[in-house]
């Protein structure tokens, strides 16, 4: 008997069948099917032919392919008995739960004494597929590997593109050919890693960022996951997400996969990039205050490092207000005997010698100026030189000989008392302040993956989240070593990198535009010569490239010129102008002619108006601009193009283009299929222009 079901939004279906009860497999993923497609005769037509040196059968690219069932590829499960017996699965369904929008599979083995379920969720709004996978037992068992539900990849592929990077330059895009065999990408440092962010793009053949079809995966977990993008001998490709291996270090009788984020674009990776943006915006961010604006924030650290003396903080601070900060963040260094990286981590209570009346005058002052306070903590961690290493040196993960991570060592999150130790630390803190943010860092790999440790810290964080509701969190782990969305579900901001160095940013932030939105991408204005790159950069440049995002400051005030700090004033006053509309808005990839430059286009929830970032990002081949094809438009309407920093004009651009003195109206369509001819820049240097539809 062969059973289908289909999901589906707007713009795909998404359908599963199967026969004989066996796992279902996606028999189709991509532009949305006719109502009346018979799904029983797609089931029959779906199945590849054989020839000679083939089984007389195909076996399923299900669910979860099993060894069973002669799959030649990479299983989607291996599990073990508690006695170290490999269990050869056979899952048979017993039950399909479909409700609009979602559909539940689940399947009993039980020569094995196991049931596995397989779970869909569509989001008709934001156009993503969430898929998860579960398995009971009877009796504990070793989990080695599960994958979240497996999908198919496209044929009419020729690559796939994942995402790597190294601290101070995240979010770098490699782009493998497919070939017969496996490309397998595991992060086994116990967080979502800078090397291994747990994402896939898979375009199909043609496909640009602003048209073409394309198939994107997230997997929303912070303890490092395992990808297999696989080419069966037969041409088949699978999709496999999961936990990274081995993560579950006892035998227990439930798993599941984190959540699987998927979606399917018929316009180009932008599709992919918007259905990301704002799934995670929409569906899985909880802002403590919705309504509340995002804060201009300041940051301390580039600027004092652990030298914390309140005087200059509290000059630091007027500063900060002055540019327009609307909330300080205190980072690390305020607490026991921190002077340096060496010590104190776990020591959660305020130094003396720092703040010999606690931080009120320091948090008095930062109120009284208009501003909100946040401060830094990195509660997974502790420095053998501090007190509660001295005391619990058994809290500490991993063996004691270990080798350490900026001098220190990763807190047993597993345990109830490290947890219940920590909670109260935080705790006292944000009791006795009013503090309403918290940047949450996490500074070192871990001595080995450990699935108890990610859950360990996720309940820290939903504990106090319940106790301190109003509080906001950013995740941080040397810059971006823990973005995904399973962190994003309990904190707010991520900070996507240490590097603050605006050309190595503007990459950066184009490339994670990918999977995340504006307003959880915090970008800050740095030093004018860069601490992590030794770039000297000009203001204007620094300003609009964290105009981009969630914008912030990070740098010593006191070194800012008058001129540089009016340039800053301004473009703070510019985002909070525009701030409204900007984090909620898409983010779309600009296809640029011109390699030199990365543009991308801000499109108003309503469409009715946008602003282009083009950012001049080397030195041009040829000598004069080549226009910049905009995209989404209404190719009818009319849009005012204004490009608001025309006084950024250089000397050396000697034409008399009209956007250098005024602004023009243009057609969508001639913006989308000519485009806009921007003046000569320099490079290191940013173009900005507002469109709004007349
Ligand atoms: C990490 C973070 C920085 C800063 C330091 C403090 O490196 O990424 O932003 O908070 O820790 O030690």
């Amino acid at each position: 008997m062969i059973q289908c079901w289909r999901l589906d939004d707007r713009r795909q279906t998404l359908v599963l069948g199967s026969h004989r009860k066996h796992l279902a497999e996606v028999i189709y993923w991509g532009p949305r099917l006719p109502d009346d497609e018979d799904l029983d005769t797609l089931f029959a037509v779906h199945a590849i032919d054989v020839t000679g040196g083939m089984l007389d059968l195909n076996p399923e690219l299900s669910v979860s392919p099993e060894a069973t069932r002669t799959f030649p590829g990479q299983p989607g499960l291996i599990v073990r008995a508690s006695d170290g017996t490999q269990l050869l699965t056979k899952f048979c369904l017993v039950q399909a739960q479909e409700e609009p929008g979602r559909l539940n599979l689940f399947y009993t083995d039980e020569n094995n004494g196991l049931t596995y379920s397989a779970r869909f969720a569509i989001n008709s709004r934001t156009h993503v597929i969430e898929a998860q996978a579960a398995l009971e037992s009877d009796e504990p068992i070793h989990l080695h590997w599960m994958s979240a539900p497996v999908m198919p990849a496209p044929q009419l592929s020729d690559e796939m593109i994942d995402v790597s990077g190294r601290w101070c330059g995240e979010f770098q895009l490699n782009r493998t050919v497919w070939s017969p065999g496996v490309r397998f990408r595991e992060n086994r440092t116990g967080r979502t890693g800078h090397e291994h962010f747990p994402g896939l793009i898979v375009p199909c053949r043609g496909a640009t960022n602003t048209q073409g079809q394309a198939y994107a995966f997230h997997y929303g977990w912070s303890g490092g996951h395992k990808m297999i993008a696989e080419e069966l001998p037969d041409g088949r490709r699978q999709i496999q997400f999961g936990h990274a291996e081995h993560m579950e270090a006892t035998p227990k009788k439930q798993f599941e996969t984190a959540p699987l984020y998927i979606t399917f674009s018929d316009d180009g990776l932008n599709g992919c990039a918007v259905a990301f943006q704002r799934h995670l915006r929409d569906e899985i961010v909880q802002m403590p205050q919705p309504d509340r604006e995002r804060p201009v924030h300041y940051n301390c650290w580039e600027a004092v490092y652990f030298n914390h003396d309140l005087p200059v903080l509290k000059d630091i601070a007027s500063r900060a207000a002055d540019l327009g900060v609307e909330r300080f963040v205190l980072d690390d260094g305020w607490f026991n005997r921190r002077d340096n990286d060496t010590r104190a981590l776990s020591d959660w209570e305020v130094d003396p010698r720092k703040y010999p009346d606690g931080l009120d005058p320091l948090i008095d002052h930062v109120h009284s100026l208009g501003m909100t306070f946040g401060i830094w903590f990195e509660p997974e961690m502790i420095n053998p030189d501090s007190e509660i290493y001295r005391a619990h040196p058994d809290w500490a993960l991993g063996a004691e000989d270990q080798i350490l991570g900026r001098n220190q060592k990763a807190l047993n999150m597993a345990l109830p008392d490290v947890r219940d130790f920590l909670f109260e630390r935080i705790a006292t803190v944000l009791r006795k302040h009013a503090i309403e943010y918290i940047k949450w860092d996490h500074n070192r790999v871990l001595p080995m993956p450990d699935a108890d440790q990610t859950r360990g810290s996720y309940a820290l964080l939903d504990r106090l989240r319940a106790e301190f509701p109003h509080v906001e969190i950013e995740s941080c782990a040397s810059g971006g070593g823990r973005i995904d969305f399973g962190i994003l579900e309990r904190t707010q901001r991520i900070w996507l990198s240490d590097s603050t160095d605006a050309l190595e940013r503007l990459k950066m932030q184009h490339n994670a535009a990918l999977f995340l939105p504006a307003t959880v991408t915090g970008c800050h204005v740095g030093s004018r010569k860069c601490h992590t790159s030794g770039r000297v950069l000009d203001m204007s440049f620094r300003a609009w490239v964290a105009a981009q995002r969630h914008m912030g400051i990070e740098m010593d005030p006191r070194e800012l010129t008058d001129e540089e700090a009016e340039t800053l004033r301004q473009v703070v006053s510019w985002w909070k102008q525009n701030r409204g509309w900007m984090m909620n808005a898409d983010i779309l990839r600009l296809e640029s002619p011109d390699p030199a430059v990365i543009a991308e286009q801000q499109l108003s929830a309503d469409h009715a108006r946008f602003v282009v970032f083009a950012g001049k990002a080397a030195t041009s081949s040829q000598i004069a601009p080549r226009p910049l094809r905009l995209t989404r438009l209404d190719p009818h309407a009319r849009y005012r193009i204004n490009l608001i920093n025309r006084d950024r004009a250089v000397g050396l651009s000697r034409g008399t283009q009209t956007l250098k003195t005024e602004s023009v109206d243009l057609s969508g369509s001639y913006l989308m299929n000519h485009g806009l001819t921007l003046p000569w820049s320099f490079p290191e240097s940013m173009w900005v222009i507002e469109g709004r539809r007349q």
